[in-house]
């Protein structure tokens, strides 16, 4: 644990510097102690001061009305270490019907922050300015097939793709990210990734909201000598997924916060193509999650420590106010990494010295937690708060009302051929085959189970679901879970759920909303692209 009083020496510079053309510059305005210029010139870099204050949501429009986007991917150049220009990519966009604060600039090489409503129709004209092809999908939005963006969907560059959809989730924290086949986890690494706020028609009154609710995303960069990101160097990389060595939050490497003395949301996303995180903080006291990835939990729940899967997110209600000014508190993330040994050569490569432990002989994980960011407590006087207790939030799938209680549907997710499977099968296009088939306006029970020696973050699409249990079917990672399994939340609704080694992990999911083929995938994105990536089709 690093002392909570360190002075902030980090500096951080971040921006965006041309190549991309306006629409990106004109995101990228964020950051800076007080608040910086917007900036619409292509060559604009904007530095910041020793502590970034993310913009936290805006205000929105009382009335919800119709949300029309330009949304682009292009090249750009940010500066993710302070004085090093790295080559990135970005989405740029701009509101050109609708409310204005629907979008929101992050101020590094992330996507702006969009901004939809429960019940808005939002269209996007999405452009690929990149010189491969790409899609962009919402990530955890209920959508229908054609506007999932989904990898047949991909258009190539210089092409567009029109988004026409209505927000049917839960208020929450989503995200956005590309999807094409074989080049999404090198497209995200690059920079292609935004949040994706959805908004009730009302602030979450019980919960801090305004300047007092902010996103983060977590994600690991590995950047060369020469300033440039290095992306999947090895066949262990693609095998065993891309861990970068640098943490990286909100795109800057040493991001420092500062907040008032008051509670606040904090909304957290793992971004990273591969690490799973467990989040702690440097004070040792418990984190409070007010929502994981389907939006409120019905109640605050409490953990030591908090597991993060990438894809996954969780929102904390952290109170600052019994702290000093000047405080600094780090935000510590510990990568997991399981595998077994001698399956992929030797450890420590390319893990950025976090946590790798072999899993076969039943040895533990080695939690080595690093400074992911901090918060820095401004002067002003205290406001205390209380965490909410109960948080309205629902989850209204029966586990009991499926209609395959007695026959759950069973994926084994296995490794070999220095690749990850499900049922023996890979991704093969738009097919489904029969035990991937479901009926429409039923609830089933599906079964994750893990014969593969490495951990899997399984990702549906679609809609949210509940986690029902978990239990082993041999056990070869339960010495490993042991030491992360009180940091799992899973008391609301999860669209990506952790499947560790010798695991069977039960889900409860309902297909009530739209027929079509929808995919389902290992969130290692690595994987994914490797092929552990199939469809589901509702009919
Ligand atoms: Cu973020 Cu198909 O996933
Ligand atoms: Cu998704
Ligand atoms: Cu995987």
């Amino acid at each position: 644990m690093s002392s909570s009083s360190t002075p902030i020496d980090r500096r951080t510079a971040l921006g965006l510097v041309g190549g991309a053309g306006a629409l990106v510059a004109l995101t990228a305005c964020g950051g800076g102690n007080g608040g910086s210029s917007t900036s619409t010139t292509a060559s604009s870099v904007v530095k910041a001061g020793t502590a970034v204050v993310p913009e936290g949501m805006p205000q929105l429009e009382a009335e919800v009305r119709d949300l029309h986007l330009r949304l682009v991917a292009a090249p750009a150049t940010a500066e993710i270490v302070a004085g090093t220009p790295t080559d990135v990519l970005s989405f740029g966009a701009e509101v050109i019907d609708g409310d204005p604060a629907s979008v929101t600039p992050s101020g590094s090489y992330l996507g702006p922050t969009l901004h939809v409503r429960t019940g808005q129709r939002v269209q996007v004209i999405f452009e690929n300015q990149l010189s491969q092809e790409t899609i962009v999908h919402w990530h955890g939005l209920t959508v229908p097939q054609e506007q999932d963006g989904q990898p047949l969907e991909a258009v190539g560059p210089g092409e567009t793709y029109e988004y026409d959809f209505t927000v049917v989730n839960e208020p929450g924290t989503y995200w956005y990210h590309p999807h094409p086949h074989h080049l999404t986890g090198e497209q995200v690494y690059r920079g292609l990734a935004g949040l994706l706020i959805v908004h009730g028609d009302e602030p979450e009154t019980t919960l801090p909201h305004g300047a007092r609710d902010l996103g983060f995303v977590l994600q690991d960069r590995t950047i060369g000598a020469d300033g440039q990101l290095v992306y999947v160097a090895s066949n262990h990389d693609v095998m065993a997924g891309f861990v970068g060595e640098t943490l990286v939050t909100n795109g800057v490497a040493g991001l420092a916060t500062s907040v008032e003395r008051a509670p606040y949301r904090l909304r957290f996303l793992n971004g990273a193509n591969s690490r799973t995180q467990i989040l702690t903080l440097s004070t040792g006291e418990p984190l409070q999650v007010v929502a994981t990835d389907g939006g409120l939990l019905p109640e605050v729940a409490n953990v030591p420590g908090l597991v993060l899967t990438p894809a996954q997110r969780s929102d904390l209600w952290i109170d600052f106010s019994s702290y000093e000014p000047g405080q600094q508190i780090d935000l510590l993330t510990a990568g997991t990494f399981v595998e077994v040994p001698g399956m992929m050569g030797g450890g420590g490569k390319g893990n950025g010295g976090m946590g790798r432990g072999g899993i076969g002989g039943g040895a533990a994980l080695t939690l080595n937690p690093k400074v992911a960011m901090s918060f820095v407590v401004a002067d002003g006087p205290a406001e205390p708060g209380e965490v909410p207790q109960g948080l309205a939030g629902q989850v209204t799938i029966e586990p009991s009302e499926a209609v395959n209680t007695d026959t759950p549907r069973v994926f084994e997710l296995m490794t070999r051929q220095a690749s990850h499977w499900i049922n023996g099968m890979q991704w093969e296009g738009r097919t489904a085959a029969e035990w991937e088939t479901v009926a429409f306006g039923t609830t089933e029970i599906w079964e994750f189970v893990n014969l593969s020696p490495m951990a899997h973050p399984m990702h549906l699409h679609g809609k949210a679901f509940r986690v029902v249990d978990r239990s082993w079917v041999n056990a070869s990672g339960e010495e490993s879970w042991a030491q992360i399994s009180s940091g799992i939340v899973e008391t609301g609704t999860r669209d990506t759920v952790l499947v560790w080694p010798g695991q069977r992990v039960r889900i409860a999911v309902s297909f009530d909303t739209y027929r079509g083929y929808f995919l389902y995938h290992c969130h290692i994105l690595e994987h994914e692209d490797g092929g552990m990536m199939r469809n589901f089709l509702i009919t």
